[in-house]
Parts: structure tokens; sequence; C-alpha cells
């Protein structure tokens, strides 16, 4: 590599925002190098984006370079309101103009059919005649966005193949050097990246499909849109199995260090047997582990019923970490699911035993990012 290519280093600043109470100039020298094609840690209700000028090729050549990510997987582009969509996007079809009525600014990411003169250059949409774009309520987002004046690509601000970062202290720990600046506006509310769909998916006969659960639920959606289907390769077989609908579904992601084995309750959990069974899988699997660092991740949705504590005695488990509360709230496990996988790399354990939670609501899209840093997901139902 010639001198001219080598990356740029840089210092990374931190600049802390209070989300819910700050001015235009605490945020100005973020848009200014926005607008300059440098690249910002930028935070939003989901995760953390990796935030860049999307009408410039060389700041969003940047942010793959900075991330480590394939080419061919293109960038969510993030506008600050509905004139700036139509800067990118050929036509609102009716039903995403009915689900950004109902759900826009939030946590919702559309497919739309590009536009060709003056859209977003092809290295923002891999190639596609289609681009993803969001509208996010995150108070600093949106303003950073609107005062930066252009539509802004971001991807989630990981090192590629990393859990998402939910926290800015995630985002320095990846982009460290390689970005000037980051906006710490505090954790994320959702903890989960954004929903992304597809309002009229040609390989699912023009459907409404989810190419990826996430912040916003699928039930919410079937609200506005009943006949809306969650894609998967089993279900979409043919067409979409051979060239998926999403090109991020190839890739392995959100994946810590250490192999993590998955119990998937599988129905709607009786919290009490599903615990005792994960404790029993958990205690047959954990012998082959002796002299090993164990992670535990406890889902603990109500599953307080259970004693835990006798199963950590047993298997001199270390490492644990509690993403959810005991008032069962299936929000916290979607918040402090990212930071878990992470605080496991952190604590460098050799193995990861984690809880799961059944997939409705807010459960589809903690199983999808769960299973995805899965080595092994054991189905707690077929255990008697
Ligand atoms: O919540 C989020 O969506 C976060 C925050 C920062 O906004 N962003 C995010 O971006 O998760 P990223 O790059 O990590 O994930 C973008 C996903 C990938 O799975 C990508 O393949 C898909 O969106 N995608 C992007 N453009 C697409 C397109 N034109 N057609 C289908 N899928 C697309
Ligand atoms: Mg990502």
């Amino acid at each position: 590599m010639s001198e001219a290519q080598q990356p740029k280093v840089y210092e990374t600043k931190v600049v802390h925002i209070n989300p819910d109470s700050f001015k235009d100039d605490e945020i100005a020298e973020a848009a200014r190098l926005l607008r300059d094609g440098e690249l910002v840690g930028m935070p939003t209700e989901t995760v953390y984006g990796l935030a860049a000028n999307a009408f410039n090729s060389t700041a969003v050549a940047h942010i793959f370079e900075a991330k480590g990510r394939p080419q061919d997987n293109p960038l969510i582009v993030h506008v600050s309101d509905m004139a700036m969509l139509e800067k990118v996007v050929d036509h609102i079809p009716e039903r995403a103009r009915l689900l950004a009525e109902h759900f826009w600014p939030g946590p919702l990411t559309m497919i739309f059919q590009k536009r060709i003169e003056g859209g977003v250059p092809p290295c923002v949409t891999a190639g596609l005649n289609t681009v993803a774009v969001r509208f996010p309520v995150h108070p600093v987002a949106r303003r950073l966005i609107a005062l930066s004046g252009v539509p802004i690509a971001a991807p989630s601000a990981n090192v590629s193949g990393k859990p998402s970062p939910t926290l800015a202290s995630h985002v320095l720990h990846d982009m460290a050097g390689r970005i000037p600046m980051i906006v710490d506006g505090g954790a994320c509310d959702f903890g989960v990246e954004s929903t992304v769909v597809d309002v009229e998916c040609a390989a699912a006969g023009g459907l409404p499909i989810i190419l990826r659960p996430g912040g916003l639920t699928l039930e919410r959606i079937r609200e506005v849109l009943p006949e809306t289907d969650v894609y998967s390769a089993a279900k979409f077989g043919g067409e979409m199995a051979k060239r998926p609908p999403t090109p991020g579904l190839k890739y392995r992601h959100y994946a810590p260090k250490a192999p993590v084995y998955l119990y998937d309750p599988r129905a709607p959990p009786q919290e009490f047997t599903f615990t005792r069974r994960m404790a029993e899988a958990v205690g047959a699997h954990i012998d082959s582990y002796e002299g090993k660092r164990i992670g535990l991740i406890k889902a603990h949705t109500g599953s307080d019923a259970w004693d835990y504590e006798s199963l950590l005695k047993r298997a001199k488990i270390e490492v644990t970490r509690t993403i959810g509360d005991e008032r069962g709230s299936i929000d916290d496990v979607e918040r402090g699911l990212f930071d878990a996988l992470r605080f496991m790399d952190e604590r460098n354990v050799d193995v990861i035993f984690a809880e799961g939670v059944s997939d409705i609501g807010p459960g589809l899209a903690i199983m999808n990012r769960f299973k995805k840093a899965a080595f092994e997901t054991i189905d707690l139902s077929l255990i008697k």
C-alpha cells in the first residue's frame, strides 16, 4: 500500500449531548464534519450509526473501510423529513406512505425504488436499483441530519461482524482512531436495529415483507398492513432462497468471540418449565467445559421462578449478565442484548450459554439477533 492510500489516523473526539435538552451549537461541529465528507458516530433510537454524507462517494467509501464491511452490503440512508426522502427515491408507494404516517419518525426502514437522476451514488446501494431509507426519531440524529443539510448514509457503527453499538463507549471501542468524532447521546432506547420492510417485495409476489425484524414489531405493522409477512428462507424457498432479498442476510453478524449456545423456548414460555429445562440442559452440557471460563446471559423475563443460584454454583459460572429485570420487561432484554454480548468478549469467556425468549412482539427481533450470534440453538421444547 502506498503512503497516499494509508488510512488517516484520527484523535477521536467524544462530544456529550443531553438528547432531552441541547442547542444546535453543541452539534454544529459534527454537522460540519459530515458536510465536509468526514465520518461521525451518531446516536439513534435503535443503535449508534456510522454517519456520512450520502451524496459524497469518498465519504461513503470510508464507511466501508472503517467497518471492514463487504462492498456488496448496501447502506441505509437517513433523512430528517419527507422532503429529503423525495430527493433519494423515485416515488413513494401507497403502502410506504401509510407506514410512514404511522411509524415515522421511528425504528422503521423501507426499501424504495432509487431515484436515478441526482439520487445517491451506487456505492450507497451496492449498485442495486433500490434504496433503503429511514427517518429516525432520536432528537440528536434528527437535528444532526437537518443541520448537515444532506441525507446521511449510516450503517451500525460497529466493526463488521461485531454486535451493534448501543452506547457511545461501544463505538469508541470499535472506531477509535478511525473517525474524527463520536456524538454521545447516551444509551439507545431500543437496542436493536430498525425493522427493514420491503412494502412491495417482488420475490413475494408484491406483498409487504419484513426483511429484518427490528425495533418496530410485526404486530404493530400488521395493524396497518395486515398482509405483512416475515422473510424466512424456509417459507420463501425458491426465488428468495437463491437470491436473498436483503444482502445483509448473507453475513454472519452480531457474534461475540466465544461460541454462544442459545436456549430457545419456542412456545410462549411457561417461565418455570423453560428455565428449569434450560438449567438442566446447561447442566448436562457444562461438564465438558471444566476449567473453562463460562458466561451465562439470563434474559430473566419473570424467570425468577427458578433458582439459578444452584446452577451457577454447580457449574462454576463466573461471568453472568442479566439483561431483563424481575418485572419481566422484554424491552430491557432488547436494550441490553448487544451490550451483554460485548461484555462477554471483554471478559474473555470461552463459551456462552444464553437464555432466549419467545418470538412474539420484541422477541422476534431479539431471537433473530441472538440466533445470528449463536453457534448452536437448542430447541428446549424437544427436551422432555
Ligand atoms: O437501526 C438501524 O437500521 C441502524 C441505525 C444506525 O439506523 N442501521 C443499520 O444499518 O442497522 P446496517 O448497515 O447495519 O444494516 C442495514 C441493513 C443490511 O441488512 C442491508 O443489507 C439492508 O439494510 N439494506 C440496505 N439497503 C438495502 C436495499 N436496497 N435492499 C435490501 N436491503 C437493504
Ligand atoms: Mg449492522
